[in-house]
């Protein structure tokens, strides 16, 4: 992606590919909107995608293939056991990662899955700069907890740091200086940091974390997921590293890590995950559960079309053209929204632009699921769909979650610059509508973590009189 100058002032984010094969989408009407809202509990994960017009849900298993890729799909070697799929897998991680074991499972949470079961036991405690909800569930389920050092920075959705996911290095030590190393099995970093906006780790603090987590003897376990971004933000906000390829970076950054993981639906464009390493023992190990939960090894829990697909992501995730795509629009996002009040996440972050439901429903209060009741607004006003990351997704034990954002993702390659455009609009139409935003409320809440599938219900009728307003400014035939 690169950003062009307009002769008529100002840079404009200009798509470096073309299109070949595209996918209907439909606007149904507003009322129809509200009944769709009405269907799915009032939460977006439980909206059909048919009566989605624009969908910024998330990025995951949803960025477009390039071309390679859909010709790497025909290359799959379905055999149950040795691949060639996978060794082509396996040696393209060797190359770019420079991890001699592969294991290819299903997504991102299934190496989550496997990682717990393989390293955490009842009582362990896992250092990270942020969690994740996937990560700390599976976690937990073996007994064990997360402690989370991000810096105070990373804890505040303004500012204009480009490295929000930075983890506060004293406190790290201090922990582990303190903390029997027997119930520390592994210091995990993710890189870029999803829940707090999708903010960058640089590649300074991740050397610096792996140094003195080796120093106590602990291994470093690095989720790669949101990497693609990460490595965009170091290559342009880090002196250091810009004058760096792609490719160096990326394998500076993995050889801080003794296990890397991600969701493969994410990194590799496409639908899988995989978990890497030097270590032999530590390859066994994981392999077993490999083999016991998601499938034979060499395809684990993947189709080997997508093994090949992900491979050829792996070598597109290498050209900045192609990693810069997402970030950039959710800069031009970011900007548009900063000129007209809308109150956002920044800097830009990766993944998506995040706005701040806190600010944006200020009226009202904490439990009154701010993030959810703001993303069923934009649906009715838009048809875009877009995710909270607040009360609903990110219950907490006092019922109160450390940030309500809405995020409006932006799969790579899959929107152009007028359904930008349109997004902001809309979201700004609503922002000065935002006092007839009103509150939500469970209507059955599930009992433990949150799988993103609760129902809620609107407390009252705002969301009809939201649609009444709308219609009135007659901005839809
Ligand atoms: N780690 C990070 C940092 C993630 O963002 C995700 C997924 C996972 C692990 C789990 O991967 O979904 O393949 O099982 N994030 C998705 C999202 C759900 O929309 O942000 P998965």
């Amino acid at each position: 992606m690169s950003k062009i100058k307009l002769y008529s002032g100002g840079t404009l984010p200009i798509e470096m590919h073309r299109v070949s094969t595209v996918h209907p989408i439909r606007l149904i009407p507003v009322e129809e909107r509200v009944a769709a809202l009405d269907e799915a509990g009032n939460c977006s994960y439980n909206l059909k995608s048919e009566d989605v017009f624009i969908d910024m849900l998330t990025d995951s298993g949803f960025n477009a293939m390039s071309d390679a890729q859909a010709g790497a799909f025909h290359l799959a070697d379905f055999a149950y056991a040795g691949s060639e799929s996978y060794y082509r897998m396996a040696d393209k991680v060797r190359e770019i990662l420079g991890k001699e074991f592969f294991l290819p499972v299903h997504q991102g949470r299934a190496c989550e899955h496997m990682l717990a079961k393989a390293f955490v036991k009842q009582g362990d405690l896992i250092p990270t700069n942020f969690h994740f909800c996937t990560f700390q569930t599976q976690t937990r389920l073996q007994g064990g907890d997360l402690v989370e050092f991000l810096q105070d920075k990373g804890l505040v959705t303004g500012g204009e740091d480009g490295f929000k996911g930075d983890y506060d290095l004293d406190k790290l030590e201090a922990f582990l200086s303190s903390t029997p190393r027997e119930r520390v099995p592994l210091v995990r970093i993710e890189a870029g940091t999803n829940l707090i906006g999708g903010q960058p780790i640089s590649l300074d603090n991740i050397n610096a974390v792996s140094e003195t987590a080796h120093r106590h003897g602990i291994k470093v376990l690095l989720d790669m997921s949101l990497v693609m971004d990460n490595l965009h933000f170091i290559k342009t906000r880090d002196n250091k590293r810009m004058g760096l390829t792609v490719r160096e970076i990326m394998r500076e950054m993995a050889d801080a890590a003794d296990i890397i993981y991600f969701s493969g639906r994410k990194l590799g464009f496409a639908r899988g995950g995989g978990i890497c390493m030097n270590d032999e023992a530590d390859f066994k190990r994981v392999r077993a559960l490999v083999s016991c939960y998601e499938g034979f090894p060499t395809f684990g829990g993947m189709s080997s079309a997508e093994l090949e697909v992900m491979r050829q992501g792996f070598d597109d995730t290498m050209d900045e053209n192609v990693i810069s795509q997402g970030p950039d629009f959710i800069e031009y996002m970011v900007e548009e929204f900063k000129k007209r009040g809308v109150p956002v996440v920044t800097p830009a972050g990766g993944l998506g632009c995040h706005l701040d439901a806190d600010r944006f429903c200020a009226h009202l209060g904490r439990r009154e699921f701010r993030g959810a009741a703001l993303a069923a607004a934009i649906f009715i006003v838009s048809g875009v769909r877009g995710m909270e990351r607040g009360l609903s997704s990110e219950k907490h034990e006092d019922s109160i979650a450390p940030f309500e954002l809405v995020r409006l993702a932006v799969p790579r390659r899959v929107y152009t610059l007028s359904h930008i455009k349109y997004v902001i609009d809309r979201v700004c139409w609503l922002y000065e509508h935002r006092e007839m935003i009103g509150a939500m409320r469970w209507e059955e809440e599930i009992e433990g973590d949150h799988l993103f599938t609760d129902f809620l219900r609107p407390v009252g009728d705002w969301r009809e009189k939201l649609a009444a307003e709308y219609k009135k400014a007659g901005l839809e035939d």
